[in-house]
């Protein structure tokens, strides 16, 4: 179903409307943790119940109560092209046929290996299920390749929940620290505490951690630690800070870093195919050792990959000691569909242009509205990426997750509620990037610059919202 966006609810009938999402959430509390399989889905950093989603098509959700909303989430980044893509559907219904998991190798693994590498450059290339199994993956090469026990990371970075990585994570860990007064614990140069319970200080001292887009910080934990470090992962675009954009002399100290023998390891879970077809290491001029994929690179299916150049990846069993498996990797739905996305991407070159046009016109609409209503926000945005932080920082200038963090997050969660009352489904932390998709149209522009507008309008009126 493709929803009209000018027959979207007003939010006296959306306010009525959550009847099914409230009983849905009430009986997953029940039965899982805060009633969500990913954190930030639960709502808590903007309050409310979090909508239960039947279907999606293009740019619309529709949740279980058949409400409709022009959705700028896009599964975290996954829906490039929208929605229930038909060449992706028809990909996986034509796999199907053939059978869900075989646990032996075939051809669509072969297709799509080869999809990724001539795209990207990368020599070798392996499939894993998730972004989280990538990064960690990736690390693990990273050590067996250098022999090294140390990594770095930048603050408000985030690269999915292996232990080692969630220390000054971003993404659902920053709403939480910032909420809980941002207290993160710093203990000596890089050194940091868990951002999580659960993960040993022991390991958190393997990870050591840098301010993003601060490239003395940068050289100077390089000068003192560089010859212990197997590998600097980072965001080359971060989004789960909200979007921060690297500054060029933090782009030259990265290529430092690899001049310094340490590997870098771009994660591209969020930028891969979405910023280009070559992600944002393409965009940037960056050549790393090792890159991470998620998202895009399954088509909406769950599939993660890394890779690189062949001196380092063809040190991943069985061709080298450095152990990683899957029961279900290369499975040949998530591949099918991994295929058919390439496919799709690589058969419409202006995609990326029209993306680009489209989220440059949201962002300036955004700060229209915010301006009219003399509510301050600061947005950043590249490609398909945006995040308008409630700021009084200038656009553009926010650039470090200490940045990031003075955003007022109150007004922001009132802000989101005005227009999720108003069928606008954003993205509900202040601390993410929100993800627009090919199917988004001119009149899904209008209706949300409208509803924003509003919804901003609404901020400065005691008790509107
Ligand atoms: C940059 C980045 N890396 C890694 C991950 C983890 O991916 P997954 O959620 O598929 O485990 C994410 C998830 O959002 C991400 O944004």
């Amino acid at each position: 179903m493709t929803a009209n966006p000018e027959i979207l609810s007003t939010p006296s009938s959306q306010a009525a409307r959550t009847t099914q999402s409230q009983a849905l959430f009430a009986r997953a509390q029940a039965v899982t943790p805060g009633g969500v399989n990913s954190p930030v889905r639960a709502f808590r950093s903007v309050g409310g119940t979090p909508r239960f989603i039947a279907r999606a098509n293009g740019a619309i959700l529709t949740d279980a109560d058949g409400n409709d909303y022009i959705d700028h989430i896009g599964s975290w980044g996954p829906m490039i092209l929208g929605h229930n893509l038909p060449a992706v559907r028809e990909a996986v219904i034509e796999a199907l046929a053939g059978g869900t998991s075989f646990g032996a190798p075939g051809e669509r693994e072969v297709l799509l290996g080869e999809a990724v590498t001539r795209i990207t450059g990368v020599d070798r290339v392996r499939f894993v299920n998730s972004g989280t199994e990538a990064t960690m993956s990736a690390l693990r090469l990273a050590r067996g390749f250098t022999g090294r026990k140390y990594i770095l990371k930048f603050r408000g970075n985030y690269h999915g929940h292996a232990d080692g990585l969630l220390v000054e994570a971003g993404s659902g860990l920053m709403t939480d620290a910032v909420a809980d007064g941002g207290q993160l614990n710093r203990q000596g140069l890089g050194q940091a505490a868990p951002s999580s319970a659960g993960v040993p200080e022991e390991y958190a001292a393997l990870t050591l951690v840098s301010e993003y887009n601060d490239p003395a910080a940068l050289d100077a934990l390089m000068t003192a630690r560089g010859h212990e470090i197997a590998a600097v992962i980072f965001e080359p675009v971060v989004g789960n800070a909200g979007v921060l954009i690297p500054n060029p002399e933090f782009l030259d100290a990265l290529h430092r870093v690899q001049a310094a023998g340490v590997l870098l390891i771009a994660d591209e879970v969020m930028t891969g195919f979405r910023l280009s077809l070559r992600g944002a290491t393409g965009l940037l001029g960056l050549r790393p050792d090792l890159t991470c994929w998620g998202k895009i690179i399954g088509g909406g299916l769950p599939v993660g990959a890394y890779g690189g150049r062949a001196e380092v990846m063809n040190f991943v069993s069985p061709q080298g000691p450095v152990y990683q498996a899957g029961t279900l990797s290369g499975n040949p739905l998530a591949m099918a569909a991994g295929l058919a996305m390439l496919g799709a991407l690589e058969a419409d070159p202006g995609v990326y242009e029209r993306l680009n046009t489209y989220t440059a016109q949201l962002a300036e609409g955004l700060k229209a509205g915010a301006s009219a209503a003399g509510v301050p926000i600061s947005v950043n945005q590249i490609g398909s990426m945006l995040t308008a932080f409630h700021s009084s920082a200038p656009h553009g200038s926010i650039r470090t997750y200490t940045d990031a963090a003075r955003s007022d997050t109150a007004a922001f969660a009132g802000w989101f509620q005005g227009m999720l009352a108003r069928g606008i489904y954003w993205a509900p932390s202040q601390f993410e990037s929100i993800f627009v998709s090919a199917a988004h149209t001119d009149a899904h522009l209008n209706a949300t610059l409208e509803a924003a507008a509003q919804a901003y309008a609404a901020l400065t009126v005691r008790g509107e919202q």
